[in-house]
């Protein structure tokens, strides 16, 4: 007879009853009573799981015992069509396994119902429960179609690096790399630290923003993205940061601001259209668990125009609102996230990509307007979010940017490098970075930015 094989549940759950198969993975639940047992097996490639239905009889008693919330199981048995509601299949058991057991006494996860706080204090065992399961499956699937998106445009991965020597913000929020001993560092004459004794001969830190180097790729690859984890060091315990996430930036030659909305827009309704198209199972346990709106907003999002509205307009919009502001707003204030949803959400209902920002509270790279005050840079705002998307079309001309850099007071010296790119067949061209954490907030409709990655990295919080 020839050997059978293990099949992942997902595929289990679509096959033809009749066969003689094998399943492995976790116990999820077990009830039944003295006669038969029916436990719910679950082994990550779908949020449903398979029903193993045993005969008590048949089994040794001292192992069932063993087969509680959390243990490991192998099992060989016959799909047959189920008789029970909830699942077309089952598997009767023939054979039971056990690889790994979970004493009931202290596996933390045995009722249904944790509180996403109490989980967080688990991180390392909540991938285990079905909403991390959802969720770190849609993340897998975002990554993946992220990937897919910019290949079948033609993009290049650019693998930019993150240890740096370069603020690609200037917002001075960055982690230094450092092997000198803290307790007594080289100092120079002056008394201040001599990093040329360290590792890589200066300062340097971990990267906020691969796009520096991202635009070195675009003056010569054309159109190139990157997507990995960036960090920064600001003490901001909200919802929607972390110290440690992960960024795609895209950087295209030759792509004026308006080219720049049209990617960003383009792009983001892809996602949200290809999980809706390829998760639907994850996404609707999500919607009923935990917001009942979640599939409508995600539909209505694919198929909404985003508003185009200029920084100057928005504050009039705002100042005009009569809304009651914790910050109060003005011209020349950075917006909060209180502004950025009153706009998205209570003002149009539905996505902004607002524009023309003044250049004071924008980077140093970007592009400055005629009106010699306001910078093309664009964010995109979101409901529920916030800004999900920061970019800009980028400062093409050597002598404003060489100025721009003089009067922010910032050091040339590590920058000399991005400024060849100014300097050597320059072109117009844009980019922009989109939050990866903060999609799968909207994508998932979670609330708590530390429930969309595996281990967060939050201030005072570095676990696992
Ligand atoms: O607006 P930001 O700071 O822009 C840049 O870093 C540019 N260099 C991007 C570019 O043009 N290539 O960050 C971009 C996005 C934000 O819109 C937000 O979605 C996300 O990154 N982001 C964060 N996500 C989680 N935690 C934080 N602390 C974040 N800071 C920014
Ligand atoms: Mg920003």
């Amino acid at each position: 007879m020839e050997e059978i094989k293990r099949t992942k549940v997902k595929e289990l759950l679509k096959s033809t009853p009749g066969q003689d198969v094998i399943a492995k993975g976790w116990v999820r639940t077990r009830r039944g009573n003295k006669n038969v047992s029916f436990i719910a097996l679950n082994d990550g490639s779908t949020i449903n799981n398979i029903q193993i239905v045993v005969d008590m009889a048949s089994f040794d008693e001292e192992k069932l015992k063993k087969i509680t919330t959390g243990a490991c199981l192998c099992v060989k048995g016959r799909l047959t069509e189920s008789l029970g509601s909830g699942q077309a299949v089952e598997i009767q058991a023939q054979e039971i396994t056990i690889y790994g057991e979970a004493d009931p006494a202290s596996y933390p996860l045995q009722k249904k119902g944790h509180t996403l706080e109490f989980l967080r204090s688990i991180a390392h065992l909540r991938p285990r429960t079905n909403t991390f399961g959802a969720v770190l499956r849609i993340r897998h699937a975002m990554a993946f179609a992220i990937h897919k998106y910019f290949n079948d445009k033609g993009f290049v991965y650019l693998h930019t690096p993150l240890i740096t020597a370069s603020d690609c913000e200037g917002a001075g929020e960055m982690f230094q790399v450092t092997t000198l001993d803290l307790n007594n560092p080289p100092r120079k004459e002056d008394g201040s630290i001599d990093y040329s004794q360290d590792f890589f001969g200066k300062q340097t830190s971990l990267t906020v923003s691969g796009q520096l180097e991202g635009e070195l790729g675009a003056m010569a690859l054309g159109e190139i993205y990157t997507f990995g984890p960036t960090f920064r060091a600001e003490n901001s315990n909200t919802p929607r940061h972390l110290a440690e996430f992960w960024m795609i930036e895209p950087e295209m030659a030759f792509y004026e601001i308006e080219d720049n909305m049209e990617l960003a827009e383009d792009f983001i309704k892809y996602l949200v259209k290809y999980a809706l198209d390829n998760c639907m199972d994850d996404l609707q346990f999500l919607n009923d668990m935990f917001d009942k709106e979640l599939l409508a907003r995600l539909k209505s999002v694919v198929n909404t125009e985003f508003v185009r509205l200029t920084y100057t307009e928005g504050i009039r919009i705002l100042e005009n609102s009569g809304e009651k502001f914790e910050f109060p707003v003005s011209w020349g204030v950075d917006l909060q996230s209180e502004h950025e949803r009153y706009l998205v959400e209570k003002h149009f209902g539905r996505p902004v990509i607002m524009t023309d920002y003044p250049k004071e509270i924008k980077a140093f790279y970007m592009k400055l307007n005629e009106d010699g005050k306001t910078v093309r840079g664009m964010d995109v705002l979101f409901p529920k979010i916030g800004e999900i998307i920061g970019g800009s079309e980028r400062e093409s001309s050597l002598e404003k940017l060489e100025a721009r850099i003089k009067e922010l007071g910032m050091r040339r010296d590590t920058l000399e490098w991005y400024l060849d790119t100014r300097r050597f067949g320059s072109a117009p061209h844009s980019g922009f970075g989109l939050g990866f954490e903060r999609l799968l907030l909207f994508v998932t409709g979670m609330g708590n930015i530390r429930d969309v990655i595996p281990f967060p990295r939050t201030p005072k919080n570095a676990e696992y």
